[in-house]
């Protein structure tokens, strides 16, 4: 198919406006609701190093990688295969990725709806005055409910389909611009509570000081998974959002400071939940629900806890929504490109089969608690198997494919603008990706299926 068949694509409008959107669906959930809960169950401190290990060595590499497919293509992630390796069937690397669009839309909302109600908390000032022990059952309670949770995901999936429609320039990368910052400071306000609680230390050490005796199979696998969930990579978010990234743009650059940015709010993160967990003897194993047991305690104990517990609420549902949005678009993008749908269309079609599959997520605890496999209830498998699973396989091949199978020439023209950009990391980056990351995911695989070591 010819570019000029198809639809008009977008186009983010200033360097800016690349970092805002790039860094808005990085930073979401993941890093503020899952980080700090991967985090406790796999030890603290050692797992971080592994984490940071692989945001350098891996995510950061696989991240450049999807730009460059999607800035050379201007296409979506199965189109972009298509058209790049014409005739072979890479483009079934990006059909995974349309696949796990699916599976993370779909808890990913159900979370958000958590964070929805937790805003509706906030406004009729539910947690004053409730012990851990009250707010975990509070969790729990609204979680198994058969109701709220569903109703929730459903309002949010609303509110990213809204936005998805109205096209991200005008919508959210005029708000984010302005919010993620907030959220920013927000976090950073929390912080300083928290490390002032009396009993603090112990959990900084607990996030700090590797104990490397902890280290198994499961642990790296959850590291390389979060980094890539984290990242918003393996799976063509960054591919779709590459396409639509102008060609002044320096890739490298923006990979680099959307990394970083990203590992900055997730460390936050870990620095506001961990002295509180040990401070208000919070179990670290409350898994999904760590945050929003945390977190509340924290305000509580804070002057003006109320207004900050309801800005926080807002700005966590701001962040999750520029993740969201990411998400929906790589659905979207597929079907309009692929499929002739006008965006309306793929849009609504998109929401609504993912919606489906959400209400399941959202009903895991409550009606649907009876659908488990291996002690995993729906949510849980979807969140395992997406980040765990299909992320880093969908990564591995993406290096593999700019390693090996793209001609050098081409990414290497992508990431120095043709020639007008330096570019002296490349060899690095070529040696990287056509060896170190893909051997890394591959060597992760194997050590969490003992192969080898444990
Ligand atoms: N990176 C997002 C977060 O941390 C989640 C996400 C995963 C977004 C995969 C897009 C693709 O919240």
């Amino acid at each position: 198919m010819d570019h000029k068949d198809l639809p008009p694509r977008g186009s983010f409008t200033s360097k800016f406006g690349v970092i805002a959107a790039a860094a808005g669906s990085a930073i979401g959930l993941g890093n503020i609701w899952r980080f700090p809960y991967v985090v406790g169950e796999n030890g603290g401190g050692a797992f971080l190093v592994v984490y940071l290990l692989f945001i350098i060595g891996i995510g950061i590499p696989v991240m450049m990688s999807e730009f460059v497919i999607g800035r050379r293509s201007l296409r979506n992630p199965y189109g972009a295969f298509k058209k790049l390796a014409p005739g072979k069937p890479w483009f079934l690397v990006g059909l995974m990725g349309v696949g796990a669009a699916f599976m993370i839309l779909a808890f990913y909302s159900a979370v958000a709806g958590w964070t929805l109600e937790y805003l509706f908390q906030s406004v009729t000032n539910a947690f004053e005055g409730k012990s851990s022990e009250e707010l975990t059952g509070m969790f729990d309670a609204f979680r198994e409910g058969s109701i709220r949770p569903i109703l929730w995901m459903l309002i949010f999936m609303a509110m990213t389909a809204w936005i998805i429609l109205a096209g991200v320039q005008k919508g959210i990368e005029k708000y984010t611009k302005v919010l993620m910052p907030l959220l920013l400071v927000l976090i950073i306000i929390l912080d300083i509570r928290a490390v002032t609680l009396p009993g603090a230390s112990e959990g900084l050490s607990f996030l700090f000081k590797p104990d490397f005796s902890k280290i198994t199979g499961k642990t790296v696998l959850e590291a390389l998974g979060q980094a890539f969930f984290s990242l918003s990579i393996g799976m063509g978010t960054l591919i779709t959002y590459g396409s639509y990234i102008r060609k002044k743009e320096n890739l490298a650059n923006t990979a680099l400071s959307v990394s970083l940015a990203d590992t900055f709010i997730a460390v936050l993160a870990g620095i506001a939940i961990f002295p509180a967990v040990f401070a208000f003897g919070i179990d670290p194993a409350s898994e999904e629900g760590l945050v929003f047991i945390t977190l509340p305690k924290i305000f509580q104990q804070m002057p003006g806890g109320y207004i900050f517990s309801l800005m926080f609420f807002i700005l966590l549902t701001v962040a999750a929504l520029t993740s969201t949005i990411s998400v929906l678009e790589v659905v979207v993008a597929y079907f309009i490109e692929e499929l002739k749908m006008s965006r309306k269309k793929a849009t609504i079609l998109a929401a609504a089969s993912i919606s489906v599959l959400g209400v399941f997520a959202a009903a895991s605890w409550g009606w649907a608690s009876n659908l488990t496999l291996f002690g995993s209830n729906i949510f849980q498998i979807m969140n395992f198997t997406s980040a765990n699973i299909l992320l880093p396989v969908g990564g591995f091949f993406i290096v593999i494919f700019i390693g090996w199978s793209l001609k050098a020439r081409i990414a290497g023209d992508e990431l120095t603008n043709s020639g007008s950009l330096r570019g002296r990391y490349l060899p690095a980056f070529m040696f990287i990706v056509k060896f170190i990351a893909p051997i890394a995911i591959a060597m992760v695989f194997l050590y969490k299926l003992r192969v080898f070591g444990n």
